[in-house]
């Protein structure tokens, strides 16, 4: 069997792999040839910890996926990732085993990819400024995903923590290319931006509605509970919202829950999966206006495409290498 390190991964895998495989794998949902059962999440209470356990079986790719990871988001206060996560990958021809992934690393990949996919369909075409609210460790990714599809000139960067924006700034500045500038409040980040990743791990709304410019579109991927949202009701009931699974947003992300709740927003206003959109079912933005939000919760289909690009990657350099 395989195992295959956080290193690994990080040295085999591209954003832009990851982007591409997972296009594909939405195309193969739109035709209905995915298995993709709501994840099952365990809670410590003692710990304040949760751990998903999250299956998908994509025909297609003839691979069947099961992650395990862990939100315990009190561990960045000892200097330990929130998540940690591990994938074991079966061959879905005979069910046999093919490996074990470490995968922190590819579930930030993975998460950056979504975003990158989601800002491709529905941000202007001209969007050049980027926002980042929360710079932990998706942070870094989701900005990487985005620029993957977007010629982004400029970062803004902010974190409740400022050293936290500082070092994201310093890394992926270097990193990226592109200058990124640390300002002191989520408003002065998202006033400037044309495109708005939110990353954070907070229960109240880090973006409000009166502070986005027309035509702004935002990726939120941080709350994943029903208690827990990056996005006030306001920017939910005038946006165009799209989600990565209804039935997945419906039952775990406050930022849709919460509206809903409050009387303010209905299931039927959500727009589109974006599945939907990237199959060619739905268009993504019709106006350079119009405000647009992803809301991503983590689909265990992400996890999936990414492991598919991992393997035939790492299989052809084993041929190339051993013949
Ligand atoms: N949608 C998905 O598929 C997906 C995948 C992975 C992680 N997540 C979620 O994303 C969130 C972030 O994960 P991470 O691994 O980057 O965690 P992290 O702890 O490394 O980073 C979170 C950052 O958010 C900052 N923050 C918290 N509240 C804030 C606020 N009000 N304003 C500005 N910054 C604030 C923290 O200081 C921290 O730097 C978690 O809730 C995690 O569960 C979602």
């Amino acid at each position: 069997m395989l195992y295959l390190s956080e290193r690994d991964v990080e040295r085999i895998l591209t954003m832009k792999e990851v982007i591409n495989a997972l296009e594909e794998a939405f195309r193969s949902l739109a035709r209905g040839n995915v298995v993709l059962p709501l994840r099952v999440r365990v809670r410590s209470p003692t710990y304040d910890g949760d751990i998903l356990s999250m299956p998908c079986l994509i025909e297609e790719f003839n691979l069947y996926t099961n992650k395990i990871v862990s939100v315990y988001s009190k561990n960045v206060e000892i200097g330990l990732p929130t998540i940690h996560a591990l994938i074991v990958a079966v061959d879905a021809v005979r069910g046999v085993p093919i490996g074990v992934i470490e995968a922190g690393y590819l579930t930030a990949l993975r998460t950056g990819a979504i975003s990158g996919v989601a800002t491709k369909y529905l941000s202007r075409k001209d969007a050049e400024v980027l926002a980042i609210i929360g710079c932990g460790f998706q942070a870094r990714t989701q900005a990487a995903g985005v620029k993957e599809v977007r010629k982004i000139k400029k970062i803004y960067s902010y974190d409740i923590v400022a050293d936290r924006a500082e070092k994201f700034a310093e890394e992926m500045s270097r990193k990226l290319g592109v200058e990124v500038e640390v300002v002191n409040s989520a408003r002065e980040a998202v006033e400037k931006a044309d495109i708005i990743c939110t990353a954070t791990t907070s229960s109240t709304p880090v973006v409000r509605r009166e502070w986005l410019k027309p035509g702004v579109h935002m990726n939120a991927i941080g709350a994943y509970t029903p208690d827990m949202r990056e996005i006030d009701t306001e920017t939910i009931v005038n946006a165009k919202v799209v989600v990565d699974m209804r039935e997945a947003a419906l039952s775990e992300a406050g930022d849709i829950i919460i509206p809903i709740r409050e009387g303010r927003y209905s299931e039927d206003k959500i727009y589109a999966e974006l599945g939907e959109i990237v199959s060619g079912a739905k268009p993504g933005r019709t106006s350079e206006e119009e405000i647009t939000v992803f809301k991503s919760v983590g689909l265990a289909l992400q996890d999936n495409s990414a492991v598919y690009a991992l393997l035939k990657k790492y299989l052809k350099e084993l041929s190339k290498e051993y013949g």
